[in-house]
């Protein structure tokens, strides 16, 4: 079923990615989504289908998707932020809950336990993984946690044996956040079907994308069919339901759910784009092969090799630049790279310390040491599948003449 790209649509998708207006055409942009041809045809398919709302190919993306990463259920919503959000709602996590999970994240993570009316309660990560530490965690758990989300970092799997064995002994939930991790396997599983839920995100700079959007995953029935209702105000039948060539149906309210849904438009690129991943992820295995070897003598740390028994999704590829080997810092490094034509992203800076968790929790740098260091110094090269050979050693020049300097 694997339909890998042709070098032809690789190509148009590079170039498409230098004709967007108001773009240097010379820039090699950070996160560069891989559309072409067949997606383009797809939506307009879509969009002259007569049905572009939440409908059939949003339950055949639903459908797909499961059957990818062997849940039993999945619910399309418009991001990972929402699946993270009512993936705890059904769950029943609420108000007076704590939930642990790494600070090293994008915002998204700490803020739907928030939402959820839960308290986030950080546990440190290791330095070499950057991913949550098991031993911090079991060391943040109180009688009030009632779940742990891991963050498969960059598309690393967390340890997740350690991590079910301490859910397993103190009974708490686990909901992955697998925003980058949508292809990656941890000792013979997929990851997403670890946890009682776990939550992947589309969004447009991720493994493949909808432009925005999310999946939520899950083997638990209750838990997909209360999703399924929060998603959509609570309805007890969406608007495929309602207003189909079937007929029209009634609607209870049962709950005061939101308005999460996916689209078909959405769906049909999701369509498009999961046959995809494993070419797109065997394109940036070679990426961060040339990358490693490109950077193999610079005074900067390269990513971690992947853990035996895993496969690491290869979402982001991240350097270390630690100023005193360095001579330069993490900052003056994007600098340099952003006038050298390279984007270049920061995944991330620790939580921890962004004003709002700062403020309200009272967090100084030193409460989680190593997501704070790594957030002072990392900083994620391009590693879209759709560089071309000459982008990627444009990039690796740059960077190695960045330790020229
Ligand atoms: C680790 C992580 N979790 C959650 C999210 C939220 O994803 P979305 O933008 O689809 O809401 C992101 C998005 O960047 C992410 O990187």
């Amino acid at each position: 079923m694997a339909l890998s790209p042709s070098k032809a649509d690789r190509l148009w998708c590079a170039r498409a990615g230098r004709e967007g207006d108001g773009l240097n055409a010379d820039y090699i942009v950070f996160g560069r989504p891989s559309f072409g041809p067949d997606e383009i045809e797809a939506v307009v398919q879509t969009l002259r289908s007569g049905w572009v709302g939440t409908g059939p190919r949003t339950r055949e993306f639903e459908h797909r998707f499961a059957e990818y990463v062997g849940s039993r259920y999945a619910v399309a919503v418009g991001s990972c932020t929402a699946a993270l959000h009512i993936s705890m709602l059904a769950a029943g996590i609420g108000a007076g809950d704590e939930v642990i999970t790494t600070p090293l994240t994008f915002a998204a993570t700490a803020n739907a336990i928030l939402h959820a009316g839960a308290s986030p309660v950080f546990a440190d990560v290791s330095r070499q993984t950057m991913n949550l530490d098991s031993s911090r965690v079991e060391a943040a758990i109180t009688p009030r946690t009632r779940a742990i989300i891991p963050v498969h970092l960059a598309g690393r799997p967390c340890e997740m044996t350690a991590l079910l064995e301490i859910a397993k002994r103190h009974k708490l939930l686990v909901l992955e956040d697998a925003a980058h991790a949508i292809e990656a396997w941890y000792r013979g599983r997929k990851i997403g079907t670890f946890g009682n839920a776990s939550c992947f995100s589309f969004y447009v700079t991720k493994n493949m994308s909808t432009i925005e959007g999310g999946m939520l995953c899950t083997d638990d029935q209750s838990i997909a069919d209360k999703a399924r209702g929060l998603a959509l105000h609570g309805m007890s039948a969406d608007a495929w339901a309602r207003f189909s060539d079937r007929g029209y149906r009634h609607y209870e309210v049962t709950q005061p759910g939101f308005k999460y849904n996916m689209t078909d438009v959405q769906a049909a690129l999701g369509l498009c784009q999961l046959p995809k991943l494993n070419a797109w992820l065997e394109r940036r295995r070679q990426i961060w092969a040339r990358y490693d070897e490109l950077f193999a003598d610079l005074p900067c740390q390269r990513p971690a090799p992947e853990e035996p028994d895993t496969v690491h999704a290869r979402h982001l590829y991240t350097l270390l630049i630690d100023p005193p080997s360095a001579k330069i810092n993490r900052d003056q490094v994007m600098a340099f790279l952003h006038e050298r034509g390279v984007g270049t992203g920061v995944h991330y800076r620790s939580l921890h310390l962004h004003r709002y968790y700062r403020e309200q929790f009272g967090y100084r740098a030193e409460d989680y040491l190593n997501a704070y260091w790594i957030g002072e110094r990392t900083v994620s090269l391009p590693l879209s599948p759709s560089l071309t050979d000459r982008e990627v050693e444009r990039i690796g020049q740059a960077v190695r003449d960045v330790f020229r300097k």
